[in-house]
């Protein structure tokens, strides 16, 4: 679902997520491991104060494994933790229980100095659209509950999950807006399919993916696909793909809307490889 942020979402989202907020311990930040600086939320600095946070690199299966470490070093050396995670999968889930321990280790040493035992300690999840959110409340509450509805900030009653290590989650995230900064952050969050919004056509979003992920190796699309890419343009890339899928319509032409769909949704699924699209060291 598309969400169009105008600055009077954007206000009673703030306004929602304030007031959550005041209600948990801990935050868990969802972003997507793969492109880790786009799928953060702008101002999350400023939304979140100072509430203790756990980044949550999510879709590590899908990032470049030496990447997901440069990016936990990276949030390391910002003050932050950061754990990756694939919560598809289930892996990594203890991690953040783990580390939920002792980031509010301080709560819990205050609380039982004032005689009060067995309080939870409240979380509650936030991030931009798609970075898998509602993936992970289910793998941490180990329920199999309904998509959460992309709708922005946080829209029914309270209700608390119990998960693991004593530990209680808000069941409903804070859905907070992208970066709208510049096109490399479009781009990202488009090759991911964070934004479903027409940024581009598929054909045209295809062509840049292309070029995007021979910039970092030219063996992944030459691997996938078992084509040569040196000295070729996306679109001869394009024909060849084209013609080894067998995407051919009438008049023997390229189906150049079908090639994209194959490459986009190849990629987006992890079939091209485990690629991280940007790295801390490239942060402007
Ligand atoms: P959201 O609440 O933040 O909006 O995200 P949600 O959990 O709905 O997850 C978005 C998509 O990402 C889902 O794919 C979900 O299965 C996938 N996903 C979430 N976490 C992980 C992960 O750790 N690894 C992998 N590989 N995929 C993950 P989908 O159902 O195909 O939805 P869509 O992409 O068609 O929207």
């Amino acid at each position: 679902m598309n969400i169009n942020w105008y600055p009077g979402h954007m206000k009673k989202t703030r306004n929602s997520i304030k007031k959550n907020l005041s209600l948990v311990d801990l935050v868990y930040e969802v972003i997507d491991a793969r492109i880790p600086y786009s799928s953060q939320n702008p101002d999350i600095n400023t939304i979140i104060g100072n509430k203790p946070r756990l980044i949550i690199l999510n879709k590590s299966d899908l990032a470049d494994k030496k990447a997901n470490l440069l990016w936990e070093e990276y949030f390391k050396s910002k003050g932050i933790k950061a754990v990756s995670v694939d919560s598809l999968n289930k892996k990594g889930i203890d991690n953040i229980v783990k580390l939920s321990y002792k980031l509010t280790e301080d709560k819990r040493i205050a609380l039982k100095k004032k005689g009060i035992k067995n309080k939870p300690i409240r979380v509650m999840i936030l991030g931009i659209p798609n970075v898998g959110k509602s993936t992970l409340i289910n793998s941490l509450s180990n329920r199999k509950g309904a998509k959460v509805g992309n709708k922005p900030g946080v829209t029914k009653a309270n209700q608390w999950i119990k998960i693991k290590g004593g530990l209680e989650l808000l069941d409903t995230p804070g859905i907070l807006w992208p970066r709208f900064e510049d096109k490399h952050v479009g781009l990202n969050l488009a090759f991911t399919g964070a934004i479903k919004d027409e940024l581009l056509d598929t054909i045209t979003l295809s062509m840049e993916l292309i070029e995007r992920l021979n910039e970092i190796s030219n063996s992944y699309i030459e691997n996938r696909y078992n084509i040569i890419t040196k000295d070729k343009t996306p679109y001869d890339i394009m024909m060849e793909i084209g013609k080894k899928r067998g995407c051919i319509i009438k008049g023997g032409k390229i189906d150049f809307e079908k090639v994209s769909h194959i490459i986009i949704d190849e990629f987006r699924e992890g079939f091209i490889g485990r690629i991280t699209l940007e790295l801390p060291k490239n942060l402007r």
